[in-house]
């Protein structure tokens, strides 16, 4: 079924709770509307955005001005293949958290440690969704798209999704807004296959012997509610930057630098990856350039991790976010000469505030 309205209000459809309204808004609940979904897409003037459930969108104006879509296709298929692997196939607008849940209840290995991760399972594919040492690439096996270009569904394989850290083929200039994803296909494991290395999660279990997939959510679900703001009270997108990934010469000149202004048994946090790029806790960036905590109108960083942007007030704007972004960014840079990147997605792109 396909539903549409105009002047409709995104403050729900967005967990920033910004006020915006959509020109127009379309949602389509089954794969087989996607085709005349699409055409109508391709007619409608003014540009097009797909959301799920908005987790990672900030909208930049009062007005969105053309169609935002939104799939609200929620059949679910679990098939065991033997070899203790399961396959699941979602479809896009389920909730990816609701999801996790059931694959723990029904003692499924893989996805335990993106608990609580907010968004729909067709957003777990584009933002390559990730947490405590687990991404959505690990578990994606396919995914089913409407493509726009060759008029059919298309059938893509984790590699076609290029997936890397935050990011894949749905986000790339050249092919972002081509596909509309329907389903996506997952393989987890009925074998105890428990991830612990990041961060002091193998230190929550004295015994890791008869762990299930929902003990290991529990405590990321309970590390997640230490850190990070309850979705239900404040509203945010949860990371507003990614964590810069650098060559080794450029995180010797943060140490370099962090050894100038605070002496030279500072720490700057890494983690090194398989390709020999270092990865720069953002949080750390932005914490010890004493940005944590701090209010621009109605938006501030989260005092226990800086890198979420949080609407403190309730009703804070798109352009106090965007006013607290630009600081960061800047000092950011010019304490560490390191330009930050954005997880969040603007809406549109280019505001003109
Ligand atoms: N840190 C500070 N000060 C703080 C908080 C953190 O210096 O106030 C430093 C510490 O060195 C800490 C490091 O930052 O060890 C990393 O912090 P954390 O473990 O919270 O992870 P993160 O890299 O900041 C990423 C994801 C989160 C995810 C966590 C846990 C990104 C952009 N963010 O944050 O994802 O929950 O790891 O796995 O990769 C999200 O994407 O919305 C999100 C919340």
């Amino acid at each position: 079924m396909i539903t549409s309205a105009t002047d409709f209000d995104l403050r729900p459809r967005n967990t920033f709770r910004i006020q915006c309204h959509a020109r127009q808004w379309i949602e389509f609940s089954a794969c087989d509307d996607i085709p005349a979904v699409a055409s109508q897409l391709s007619v409608a003037s003014g540009s097009t955005l797909i959301i799920g459930a908005g987790s990672d969108i900030l909208f930049t104006l009062p007005e969105f001005p053309g169609t935002v879509a939104h799939s609200a296709i929620m059949t679910l298929d679990m098939t065991p293949l033997g070899n203790n692997t399961v396959r699941i196939t979602a479809g896009s607008g389920i909730t990816m958290d609701d999801l996790v849940e059931r694959t723990c209840r029904a003692g499924l290995w893989g996805m335990e440690n993106l608990s609580g991760i907010p968004g729909e399972v067709g957003a777990s594919a584009v933002q390559n969704v990730g947490a405590y040492g687990c991404e959505a690439a690990d578990l994606i096996e396919s995914v089913t798209a409407f493509d726009t270009r060759l008029h059919r569904f298309v059938t893509l394989s984790g590699s076609d999704c290029r997936f890397a850290y935050r990011d894949s083929i749905f986000k790339h200039p050249d092919t972002k807004g081509r596909y509309i994803i329907a389903l996506v296909t997952y393989l987890v494991s009925s074998a105890p296959s428990p991830r612990l290395d990041y961060g002091n999660l193998a230190a929550a279990f004295t015994d890791t012997s008869a762990l299930t997939p929902s003990d290991v959510r529990r405590v990321v679900m309970a590390t997640r509610d230490r850190k990070l703001p309850d979705p239900a009270l404040t509203g945010s997108a949860g990371s507003y930057f990614t964590n810069p990934i650098v060559a080794t010469g450029v995180y010797d000149d943060v140490v370099e630098k962090a050894h100038a202004m605070w002496g030279p048994d500072t720490e700057v946090p890494r983690y090194i990856l398989p390709d020999g790029m270092v990865k720069i806790p953002a949080a750390w960036l932005i914490d010890r350039a004493g940005l944590k905590g701090v209010r621009s109108g109605g938006a501030g960083t989260w005092p226990t991790q800086p890198l979420v942007i949080a609407n403190m007030s309730g009703d804070c704007t798109a352009s106090d976010i965007l006013t607290l972004e630009r600081r960061i960014s800047d000092t950011v840079f010019n304490l560490f000469g390191i330009r930050l990147g954005l997880e969040v997605e603007k809406a549109p792109a280019e505001p003109s505030l």
